[in-house]
């Protein structure tokens, strides 16, 4: 079997962009200082940066040699990559969650890339030029609730752009995308964030200097070490920034050769993601909205409007001020999401093209669309309400990443056993793996994730009682469809594969 041949990264460079472009996502530029917000400013950044040491890059070691792995013997998708790592028949159905995960997101978050997409194209057009505050923010407003068509036009548009960068494949479609638009993007963050930290408060204009929401983030502060719910919200934000707990990073990864490097590609992608979280994504919209709303301003903002509110109702406004450097800041702002939101929705899409490749032989274009349609179904209940929407967010978004994550672990440390999994993490590394890692993996990373999910439980066990509308529920119902659909397309996979199911490809 050469099926890891057929089709792949074409350079090293490209798949670093590829997996950079992953990682860096709307995430890192609205999530990111949102939960920074929430969780009080410098009480989130210490555990945020443990949880990046003792989780972050553990998991991405141990999720690009889990992927390097699964591709040797021609699998793409986790079902069948836990299934090739572990005896027991019920791995496979813990992979599900790397398919499922990557559809349930994917359906909120192409609908949020379609909003960059339409606040660039508002930007260009100078929609937002003499508008007030509250101009702006019942403009959003109108917008989420349907008052135009634009938000299904542009979202339409979105998937199709999507779809059809997918169907091209990974070197000619992916990787081709991820080249242009990194630079681009980190260009924008870099003009942006010295924009912002350099705001002058000055009459009639800025009430703070940019530098005061920077001090803000990064004056540690140690309370925090003892509240549980800002080591959750840190611990998720590691997740989600670094696109762990998803099966992504193990589809893109399964496409390298297997004596590859993967110690020093995981660390560049990986860092590069934090550089553009803890840099770039700390000193723009903190530094800019701070600077003209004062830090109880943002607060209460952010708590009546979540994270997404700050980046499109009031840096528009913002920007507005600053006369004509004001539209390209508006174009580079929204155009810096779309860039990181596209990067991020692609990875998505690959697991399941992999996954229906490897076991139902069906082409990757193909396959794509066939990732588009289901994308396309389950974001309606989201573009038509935000329960549904914030159900998604929940369930597969932040649960079942921690779910996932602390299920492969196990599987690699415990079930596949340090002393393979050690070998695949240091095979082809063009860097010493510092030897620490190997008792973080086998034995920090594992507790500290299953503490995390145990101290998570009863909020678990709140959200699911808790009511909801008709689109909650349809989400709800949708979710569990979808998971058993995907089960059940692994169930009849097993049945038809040989006695032989994994032979080792010659690459
Ligand atoms: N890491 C992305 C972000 O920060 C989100 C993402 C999750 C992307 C999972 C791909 C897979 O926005």
């Amino acid at each position: 079997m050469t099926k890891t041949q057929s089709s792949g990264w074409g350079s090293r460079v490209g798949l670093v962009l590829a997996m950079a472009g992953n990682a860096v996502g709307l995430g890192n530029f609205l999530r990111f200082p949102a939960q920074a917000i929430e969780n009080g400013g410098g009480a989130f950044i210490i555990p945020y940066l443990v949880c990046f040491l003792l989780m972050g890059i553990p998991l991405l070691f141990v999720e690009w040699s889990m992927g390097r792995f699964g591709g040797r013997y021609g699998q793409h998708s986790t079902p069948f990559i836990f299934d090739a790592m572990g005896k027991a028949p019920y791995w496979k159905y813990f992979g599900v969650f790397g398919i499922f995960t990557n559809i349930a997101v994917a359906a909120f978050y192409c609908y949020l890339e379609s909003w960059a997409l339409s606040w660039s194209y508002y930007s260009v057009a100078g929609t937002f030029t003499g508008m007030s505050q509250t101009e702006v923010q019942s403009f959003f407003v109108n917008y989420i609730e349907l008052g135009t068509s634009h938000p299904v036009i542009f979202w339409i548009i979105c998937l199709f752009l999507n779809t059809w960068i997918l169907s091209r494949g990974l070197s000619g479609g992916v990787e081709k995308v991820a080249k242009i638009g990194m630079p681009l993007l980190i260009l924008f963050g870099i003009v942006l964030a010295i924009t912002g930290i350099s705001l002058q408060a000055s009459p009639g204009g800025a009430i703070n200097d940019g530098i005061v929401g920077l001090n803000y983030l990064w004056s540690p502060d140690f309370s925090s070490i003892w509240s549980f719910k800002v080591w959750v919200a840190a611990a998720g934000q590691i997740f989600f920034t670094l696109s762990l707990g998803m099966g992504s990073i193990h589809c893109y990864a399964s496409y390298l050769k297997s004596k590859e490097d993967i110690a020093l590609n995981a660390m560049s992608a990986g860092w590069m993601n934090e550089f553009v979280e803890v840099v770039l994504g700390s000193a723009i919209i903190i530094p800019i909205s701070v600077g003209y709303l004062g830090i109880e301003g943002v607060t209460n903002f952010v708590s009546e409007q979540g994270g997404l509110g700050l980046g499109f109702m009031v840096l528009p406004n913002l920007f507005s001020d600053w006369g004509t450097f004001g539209i390209f800041a508006g174009v580079m702002w929204f155009g810096l999401l779309f860039f990181a939101g596209i990067t991020s929705s692609l990875a998505m899409g690959t697991p399941v093209m992999g996954f229906l490749e490897d076991n139902f032989k069906i082409k990757q274009s193909t396959g794509a669309w066939i990732f588009g349609g289901i994308i396309l179904l389950l974001g309606i209940p989201c573009v038509l309400s935000q329960d549904a929407f914030n159900e998604y967010d929940y369930w597969a978004g932040t649960i079942a990443l921690v779910i996932f994550a602390m299920v492969e672990i196990v599987l690699f440390a415990w079930v596949f056993g340090m002393d393979k999994g050690w070998k695949e993490i240091n095979t082809g590394a063009d860097i010493k793996v510092p030897g620490i890692f190997r008792f973080i993996i086998k034995y920090v990373s594992p507790i500290f994730l299953i503490v995390v999910f145990v101290g998570a439980i009863p909020s678990i066990l709140e959200n699911a009682t808790k009511a909801t509308s008709v689109y909650g529920w349809t989400a709800r119902f949708l979710l569990v469809g979808l998971f058993v659909l995907v089960a059940i397309l692994v169930y009849i996979a097993k049945k038809r594969q040989g006695s032989n199911p994994y032979p080792e490809s010659n690459d």
